[in-house]
């Protein structure tokens, strides 16, 4: 009985994680190596929007809210993420989080979601990205339509309508930001 359920339970998440409505954009988490380097490109600073579409287990939002935290810094981190399984993990570090206060967490599909609904100041956009190539176009399209000034920080792939603005930093992995 117990190898059933361990099994359901396993076929469940297989077919979540392999969905592609639940899961267009496969998970990989952000290298560790790479965080301090990403939190830097961040710019974290007081009245600050900091999303991470896509937000995955959130190891970039948590690491950069604990940042803010010992900063006293009152930034926003909006974690966007679309598959239920990380939802419900992101919720469950959120609980445990120093700065939860300032952590929202937003199912949702980083495509068509309004993100205005959760930004506390318009200044102080930042955007963080770690999705495949193909669709990096079309989400900056999405944010595009609704900010006039952003910042995007993405990792490891470069954003070719925004290349003007382009300045990379080099980890383990590319970090390409955008001012
Ligand atoms: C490569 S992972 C990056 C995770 C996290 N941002 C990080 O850096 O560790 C991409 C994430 O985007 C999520 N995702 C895929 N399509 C999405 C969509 N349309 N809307 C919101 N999240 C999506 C996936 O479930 C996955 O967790």
């Amino acid at each position: 009985m117990g190898f059933f359920i361990v099994f359901v339970v396993l076929l469940i998440l297989i077919l979540i994680f392999s969905s592609k409505t639940l899961s267009p954009i496969p998970y990989f988490p952000s290298q560790p190596v790479d965080i301090p380097l990403i939190i830097k490109a961040l710019k974290l600073r007081n009245g600050q929007t900091v999303f991470d579409l896509g937000a995955g287990d959130g190891i970039v939002i948590f690491e950069a809210a604990k940042e803010a935290y010992r900063k006293k810094l009152n930034t926003t981190f909006v974690a966007v993420e679309i598959n239920p399984v990380l939802i419900l993990v992101l919720h469950l570090r959120r609980l445990f989080h120093p700065n939860r206060k300032n952590i929202k967490i937003v199912m949702g599909d980083m495509f068509k979601i309004y993100l205005m609904n959760f930004i506390n100041f318009k200044n102080f956009i930042t955007i963080y990205l770690y999705i495949s190539p193909w669709f990096l176009e079309k989400t900056i399209y999405n944010i595009k339509k609704q900010f006039e000034t952003f910042r995007v920080v993405s990792y490891m792939y470069s954003i070719k309508s925004l290349k003007k603005k382009e300045k990379i930093i080099r980890g383990k992995n590319r970090i390409f930001t955008y001012n």
